[in-house]
């Protein structure tokens, strides 16, 4: 049906957790996993140390409204991603909408229909959004509205800070205590239980027809994949074109063009695709080393769910080589609770009395490991020095090691000039890290440097000394093909051509704005009326990192007057030069404009550059207009709700 959910699969919470004998569900609303990540985590947690028969669901998989008929010692948690501008995560839209609707209606009615629920919250936000974890403090106050009770105080993550794991950690133990007290459970020694089989498939290899080896899913595998093309079925899509926009040492950008002609994909102008990429063999070598499974790589295993609530989240048979290069997230930070759940199988006792102190002093982990941004291979073959960890059981490491994620880029190609061939512009950097032996290089970036390299015929395919398997499983991709999927966002042009647009767009958050000029550039060169359109670019300097600078001149022919680029050289004076400042200098046109009801939008670092633009643009309408500073950021808030100011950021 419409949510593809399967035939025969009940969508009614209650019969669920009957037929399946569970009292604990941890719901997810996750946009990019590390939501979904955390629901595992407490689903386990709640198993192995208080015995609590749970499991983890999607959000979008239930229906809600019998939840008043849920009987008192059952527990629902709750762990919600906020999106965005604090949006719902797009599985958590129905149910959001449901719980905090103004006609919530359910089976029966009672005055707090839901008295008998009780539940536990968890939020991961991004202070640097408006918005802050909008989505757990909005369903929390929905679920006490509706007289449910929350055990323990609802969670706040904070990704803006970087804090999110250490704000889970210290949330969960109090909130444990109050499920323990509430529920009559008592703590025990926690036991590790296998959520996943392995059996060994010795009658097949990795060259068998219907062992996957990086296909993610079985129409891939098949070759007959068709859409719907989503985040559950990519579409290996031609790259058309891929070149550098300027190199620098250990700092590229690159400018790619992927061509969906093939597929049912669509695109609109601000749409965000979504790259899939895949891990370096380094990494995948160092993994595989470090748990003594190098040699057994390509052996063929089967890979089940002993829990009838749990998914194998990725296609089986396959081999361990596919699983950790295609489905692993092995080049991430390693989180302190997952070595906690690892010391149990340290090779020597040292190494586990070293393991529980890095999983259990908060401090000692951020010394030795977070400021280094260690991945967990880095650290197990540290901790042990150098010898492996045979006695993992590989299904810790399935549900320990995060997915493997696609990662989003803002399309820089107008729909309107070329519907048919999506562009990125993309970053690729190689830092150096105090204590960390080799430099972080970003698994995506360098997974697309690797193709253009590739593409482009280049004799030296392993940029910053990294090697990836880019002609994809059984070299179906050919090395110039990529999978990749579209999301549709709200980051849009007004349909009224003829709204001037202020747009703020430096280093690579330009991507955007060179798809918004191209598209204001067609349709000023097909006659319509298309208003004044300003672009603030900043970057280090003018002969560095200039992005399309050719380009904007190309359109300023066909946008005339129309169109202004205003550039900040932030590394060529003795002082620093940004957008937001040359924003300021401009106050009175930029003033002027807004009160011809100019459309605003920022794209970029959500961290620093975002904030500091809508501080600079508040300040601007309070000067120009006379007003107090309160009233300014009042206005500039409105604008926000009326979607004339519009932020496509990121950290
Ligand atoms: P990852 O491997 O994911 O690492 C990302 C960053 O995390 C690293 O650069 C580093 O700072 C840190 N990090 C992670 N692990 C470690 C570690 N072990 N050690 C040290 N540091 C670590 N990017 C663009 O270039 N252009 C765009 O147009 C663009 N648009 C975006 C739009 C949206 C809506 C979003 C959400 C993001 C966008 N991004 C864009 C960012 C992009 O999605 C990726 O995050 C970025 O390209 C890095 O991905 P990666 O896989 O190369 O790096
Ligand atoms: P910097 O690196 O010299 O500090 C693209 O990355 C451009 O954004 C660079 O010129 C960078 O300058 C600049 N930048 C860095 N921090 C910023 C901030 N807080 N606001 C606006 N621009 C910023």
């Amino acid at each position: 049906n419409a949510n593809g959910v399967k035939a025969g699969k009940t969508r009614n919470i209650l019969e669920k957790m009957e037929e399946s004998g569970k009292n604990c569900i941890v719901f997810y609303g996750s946009q990019t996993g590390t939501a979904e990540d955390y629901a595992s985590r407490l689903a386990k947690e709640g198993k192995s140390r208080f015995g609590l028969e749970t499991m983890v669901a999607d959000l979008e998989d239930y229906d809600y409204e019998n939840l008043d008929a849920l009987p008192n010692d059952k527990l629902i948690v709750f762990v919600l991603a906020t999106y965005g501008e604090g949006e719902p995560t797009d599985n958590a839209v129905d149910f959001y909408e449901f719980i905090t609707g103004d006609d919530v209606s359910f089976s029966e009615s009672r005055e707090a229909p839901l008295d008998n629920l009780n539940y536990v919250a968890f939020g991961l936000g991004n202070n640097t959004y408006e918005h802050y974890n909008s989505m757990v403090r909005n369903v929390d106050k929905a679920l006490q509205k509706l007289g449910a009770n929350r055990l323990g105080v609802a969670g706040e993550g904070d990704d803006g800070a970087g804090t999110m794991e250490e704000d889970f950690l210290a949330w969960k133990d109090p909130m444990w205590a109050a499920v323990a007290e509430k529920m009559g459970l008592e703590e025990r020694e926690a036991v590790y239980e296998p959520i996943f089989g392995i059996v060994d498939r010795e009658g097949l290899t990795k060259d068998s027809v219907e062992v996957y080896v990086g296909e993610p899913n079985k129409m891939h595998l098949e070759g007959t994949a068709k859409g719907p093309f989503n985040a559950h079925n990519p579409y290996i899509a031609p790259i058309t074109e891929s070149r550098e926009l300027f190199s620098v040492k250990d700092r590229h950008c690159l400018h790619m063009e992927v061509d969906i002609s093939g597929s049912n994909l669509t695109y609109q102008t601000g749409d965000h695709i979504a790259i899939w990429p895949t891990n370096p063999g380094e990494e995948v070598d160092r993994f595989l080393n470090v748990i003594g499974l190098a040699d057994k790589r390509n052996d063929v295993i089967g890979v089940k769910a002993l829990e009838p609530t749990a998914k194998v989240p990725f296609p089986t048979p396959t081999t361990y080589d596919a699983i950790v290069r295609y489905h692993m997230e092995i080049c991430s930070p390693v989180s302190r609770q997952f070595l906690a759940t690892l010391a149990a199988f340290a090779p020597d006792e040292a190494t586990k009395a070293e393991m529980t102190k890095l999983g259990g002093d908060k401090d000692y982990f951020h010394e030795k490991i977070s400021v280094h941004h260690l991945n967990i291979a880095q650290v197990l073959s540290s901790v042990s020095k150098g010898q492996t960890w045979k006695n993992i059981p590989f299904s810790a490491l399935i549900e320990g090691v995060t997915k493997l994620q696609p990662r989003y880029y803002s399309i820089s190609s107008s729909s309107l000039v070329q519907p048919k061939k999506i562009s990125i512009t993309a970053v690729v950097e190689s830092q150096m890290i105090p204590g960390r032996g080799d430099p972080f290089r970003g698994v995506a970036t360098n997974y697309l440097f690797a193709l253009k390299q590739k593409q482009n015929g280049d004799p030296n395919p392993e940029p910053f000394g990294l090697t990836y398997e880019i002609t994809g499983p059984r070299n179906k991709y050919d090395g110039i093909h990529v999978p990749v999927h579209v999301r549709h966002s709200n980051f849009k042009l007004p349909s009224d051509p003829s709204k001037p647009v202020i747009l703020i767009g430096p280093g690579t958050g330009v991507a955007p704005f060179r798809a918004f000029v191209q598209e204001r550039a067609k349709q000023a060169a097909d006659g319509e009326n298309v208003g004044r359109t300003l672009l603030f670019f900043g970057c280090r300097k003018k002969n560095e990192d200039f992005l399309y600078a050719s380009q904007w001149e190309e359109f300023k022919k066909a946008l005339g007057d129309k169109f202004e680029l205003i550039t900040a050289f932030s590394r060529e004076g003795a002082k620093k030069v940004y957008v937001q400042h040359r924003l300021k200098e401009r106050a009175e046109e930029v003033n002027e404009l807004l009160q011809k009801k100019a459309y605003f939008y920022v794209c970029g670092d959500a961290a620093n550059m975002a904030r500091e633009v809508n501080a600079v643009l508040a300040q601007i309408i309070a000067e120009q207009r006379g007003i107090s500073e309160a009233k300014a950021e009042e206005i500039v808030k409105n604008m926000r709700a009326a979607n004339q100011y519009q932020e496509d950021v990121w950290s």
